[in-house]
């Protein structure tokens, strides 16, 4: 297409166009990997910034989706210069992702704004680099589109099919009750994780994919496209097209995530049931734009939004099903009413544009939002004496009867305590009991792990009970289910009430009143956190230290303070 831009304005320019020394090395150089002289003829320089690695499992694939992306790319008359961050492997990483977010993001928008780069194609898929992508690209505010690494094939064993994390930790509960052996265990190991992408359930990855989609942010339908489908590297060419032309129209992020689309992805979120995760994220998202969006936000969007999308762990599909029922484009279309339409995305036109020819093929896998799963969202928040500044529960993947409940604590210090008492013989629990862990917050884990869905001890697995309330200050992993709440704030090991409950005392849940309480007296909360014994830094150098100093709470996105818009 023809470019609408003076050439002369793009970043690149003012590194490749002079007659200093430097020009000339700086072409010289970039020559020397074999591009022609007619490389510096004024076409846009289009960074491809890639979080491919093999510690990355998720991700492993994504130098062939690179290739494709430079398809387009040199099809539309640009350059295409691909680039490593660092990236984020779930599985791997040690103490947690989460803690390295932010790193990320700092790697994504320093290595944009330091190169000669007018557009970029961010490519990601596990759970935490597609967050890190868009914060890093939210800051740096050059055109921008992300292309996601797609879920994975769907698992299968036994004769019914197996969801990536879902499945296996239901199963896992099956090897602790007594109920599958060494043997099967093995044949599930094999066949669970079918092919290159992220996991297959409604987990993080698959929401935040689903995220990037309804802020606009990538090309409609491309967030479900199975890893290894040869639709997702056409969605990759033709994003590769398509970041040439928003060069042209000077198209940036900025633009597109809007508070409206920021509050499109929220509604979203919700429709599909999706991780908890998620509002950490686009809390985070928000701050690095500026835009004041909030924790109660969330649950003021979610009391009016159906939880549509039958997939697990909400729900009984996987997202390869997702994909051939239509993928997100059918959920926004069916709560297209709650969105805002007018929202602009990456393809240049509005949210209602790219809906318009879109048909909802299979009804058992999107709802019709007048005949829902849920008439709220799959995500609730939380406040009382016991989360002041709230905590969140995914309370379409709880049980129903769990979501009003009185019992007493069994309270856990540290995860380490947890892992080593939780079977226990003569843990002093029943199914009434409420599980508690502490000290696994943003500051506490330390970095946010994703501990927050407790073990069920095994008697009382083996004695067919197959959920208990569980509260920490700790996330949970997408794919679990179950009554957890989650993320209190603030966390414990930063003063907050969670620090002061005691094996015995009594928690009360009210989901539909959206309370978390500590039944015992309020000056007694003060007197048991005023009398906590400090706990000692767990870093003292290094990017430990920086973010044990600068991390913030889970209800203002555990960003770093000194990242945010506004700081
Ligand atoms: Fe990477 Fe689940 S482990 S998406």
């Amino acid at each position: 297409m023809p470019l609408m831009r003076d050439p002369k304005t793009f970043r690149s320019h003012a590194w490749f166009h002079g007659d200093q020394y430097e020009h000339l090395a700086r072409r010289a150089w970039l020559r020397s990997e074999g591009f022609g002289q007619d490389t510096f003829d004024g076409r846009p320089v289009i960074g491809i910034c890639n979080s491919w690695s093999e510690l990355t499992n998720c991700n492993a694939h994504l130098r062939q989706v690179a290739e494709a992306v430079k398809r387009g790319v040199w099809a539309a008359g640009g350059i295409p210069l691909e680039f490593p961050t660092i990236s984020l492997g779930e599985m791997f990483m040690k103490p947690t992702t989460m803690m390295f977010r932010n790193l990320m993001s700092m790697d994504v928008e320093e290595s944009i704004a330091a190169n000669p780069i007018d557009g970029v194609v961010l490519l990601c898929g596990c759970d935490k680099t597609t967050p890190a992508q868009l914060m890093g690209a939210a800051s740096a505010d050059i055109p921008a589109i992300m292309v996601t690494g797609g879920p994975m094939l769907s698992g299968r064993w036994n004769g019914e099919p197996l969801g990536s994390g879902t499945d296996g930790r239901r199963l896992f509960e099956q090897v602790r009750a007594g109920r599958i052996g060494e043997e099967q265990w093995a044949e599930v190991e094999g066949c669970i994780s079918r092919s290159a992408g992220h996991c297959t359930v409604m987990g993080t990855a698959s929401t935040m994919a689903s995220m990037a989609e309804a802020l606009g942010m990538m090309l409609p339908g491309g967030a479900a496209i199975p890893a290894v489908d040869a639709r997702r590297y056409q969605l990759a060419e033709a994003s590769g097209r398509r970041i040439v032309a928003m060069v042209s129209e000077d198209l940036k992020p900025s633009a597109i995530m809007t508070r409206e689309a920021l509050e499109n992805a929220v509604r979203v979120d919700m429709a599909i049931g999706g991780s908890t995760n998620a509002v950490v994220h686009l809390l985070a998202l928000a701050g690095r734009l500026g835009i004041d969006l909030k924790l109660n936000d969330f649950d003021r969007l979610s009391r009016e939004t159906p939880f549509i999308a039958n997939v697990k762990p909400s729900g009984e599909f996987l997202m390869e099903d997702f994909y051939y029922a239509g993928g997100l484009p059918c959920v926004m279309k069916e709560i297209l009413p709650l969105l805002h339409a007018a929202a602009r995305t990456v393809s240049g036109k509005t949210l209602a544009d790219d809906l318009a020819g879109v048909e909802i093929r299979n009804r058992d896998i999107v709802k019709r939002a007048d005949r829902p799963l849920n008439a709220e969202g799959g995500t609730a928040v939380l406040y009382g004496n016991l989360a002041p500044d709230g905590a969140v529960i995914k309370q379409t993947a709880a049980s129903p009867h769990l979501l009003r409940h009185r019992g007493k604590a069994v309270v856990f210090e540290r995860y380490e305590e947890l892992r080593a008492r939780i079977d226990d013989p003569d843990l002093a629990i029943d199914e009434n009991s409420v599980l508690v862990l502490k000290n696994a917050g943003p500051r506490g884990g330390p970095g946010f792990p994703e501990w927050g869905h407790l073990p069920i001890p095994a008697k009382l697995l083996k004695a067919g009970v197959q959920d208990i309330v569980r509260v920490s200050d700790a996330r949970m992993s997408g794919t679990s289910f179950g009554t957890d709440v989650l993320h209190i704030s603030p966390e414990s090991a930063a003063g907050g009430p969670l620090a002061a409950v005691r094996t015995g005392d009594e928690i009360e849940l009210n989901v539909p009143e959206r309370r978390i309480d500590l039944r015992i007296e309020e000056n007694a909360i003060k007197r048991r956190i005023e009398a906590a014994p400090p706990q000692p830094p767990r870093y003292r150098r290094g990017y430990g230290k920086l973010f044990l100093e600068q991390v913030t709470q889970a209800h203002e996105g555990c960003d770093f303070r000194f990242l945010r818009k506004d700081a």
